[in-house]
């Protein structure tokens, strides 16, 4: 800190993302990515230096046509953003102030309370439940906006959309911003319930169920009044937000939707199947609708199971903190990488005095 700063940079907590070796000498099951490459419609885009001294398009125009189509929705009830933190945080810029809290669980996605700090809203954390269940009474009596990921990171829990369609009923004066970063991986989506309420905001992402992390889109989807503000943010930040590249990449992805069903439903068979063979280790974990666990075994802590994980060549998530230090988030690779993720887990319990099995 020095002089210079202002108070915004002196205030920041800011988030600290999953490491990102440049080496390959480790199975990555740390950062949520998608295992498998990206669509192979993708090499069809023929890269030149020719267009390249141009900007992109400002409004991503075909790119958010795309996503209308493929959801339903209109053109104008969709924002696009580079990577869907950017949405995020647009999202806080349009939508919240600093006389009003924002309501979000104390374990969620750390980026909300970072967003928070940044711009100086008042938080109000809301505690999980027992087994992290997000229980929306306990949300009913707050003021000001709800912002959820649905399914919930790091435990991949989803809230049932019938009951987040009551809380949008029950307060049609407070903002319910749903991130869908997971959706695709077996929960069900709020998007069919966009045109009954104009206080319902959906954020989604290429990065994990399109195997884009890489190209950084992410977007909202709402009604054109919402998504209007969000076009006012950006366009008074930065109009450019996603290159020419990954406009293109962005709209090959959502046009091959057999691979994306193929993407999608690999990752589920991989991640029950590895549930199943770790609770057979004697491994606790939720019912994750993600693209990833969150597990903890009784004798081995969780940054023990990190350390020696690491040791062995797999690099996974830990969290520091309450409740959640004894737990490690493990993103669901390729078949082939969860075995040699299981077989590891299953040398550490041995080690560590043996299996429930
Ligand atoms: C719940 C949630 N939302 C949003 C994001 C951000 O995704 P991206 O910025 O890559 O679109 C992540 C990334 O891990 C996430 O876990």
């Amino acid at each position: 800190m020095n002089q210079f700063w202002s108070a915004m940079a002196q205030n920041a907590a800011p988030y600290t993302p999953g490491e990102q070796p440049r080496d390959l000498q480790y199975i990555k099951l740390n950062t949520n990515e998608c295992p498998y490459p990206g669509s192979v419609w993708l090499n069809q885009i023929s890269f030149s230096n020719q267009g390249m001294q141009l900007y992109p398009d400002p409004n991503a125009a075909n790119l958010r046509s795309l996503i209308a189509t493929r959801y339903g929705l209109e053109s104008s009830e969709v924002f696009v953003g580079n990577g869907s933190d950017e949405v995020l945080a647009f999202s806080f810029m349009a939508f919240t102030s600093q006389k009003q809290p924002i309501s979000f669980a104390n374990i969620t996605y750390s980026f909300y309370a970072v967003y928070a700090q940044l711009f100086q809203v008042p938080q109000h954390v809301v505690p999980l439940r027992e087994g992290f269940v997000l229980d929306l009474d306990d949300y009913e009596n707050g003021s000001g906006p709800v912002i959820l990921a649905n399914p919930n990171a790091p435990t991949g829990l989803a809230v049932p959309v019938a009951r987040l369609e009551r809380f949008l009923q029950a307060h049609p004066d407070r903002l319910l911003i749903v991130d869908e970063a997971y959706v695709d991986f077996g929960s069900e989506s709020m998007v069919p319930y966009i045109h009954s309420y104009p206080n319902l905001l959906v954020i989604q992402t290429f990065s994990k169920s399109r195997a884009l992390a890489g190209a950084r889109v992410g977007f909202a989807m709402g009604s054109a009044e919402l998504i209007q503000a969000l076009d006012r943010i950006k366009n008074s930040f930065n109009s450019y937000t996603i290159s020419t590249l990954s406009q293109k990449m962005a709209a090959f992805a959502i046009l091959d939707e057999d691979y994306f069903q193929w993407t999608c439903q690999q990752i589920m068979s991989t991640r029950e199947k590895t549930q199943a063979a770790l609770r057979r280790l004697g491994f606790e974990s939720t019912d994750s609708k993600g693209n990833f666990l969150w597990l903890r075994h009784p004798k081995i802590g969780g940054k023990e199971l990190y350390w020696q994980l690491r040791q062995r060549g797999i690099l996974v998530r830990h969290f520091d903190g309450e409740i959640v230090s004894d737990y490690i988030r493990v993103s669901i690779g390729t078949v082939q990488d969860m075995e040699t993720f299981v077989k590891a887990m299953h040398a550490m319990v041995e080690e560590a005095g043996g299996s429930n099995e």
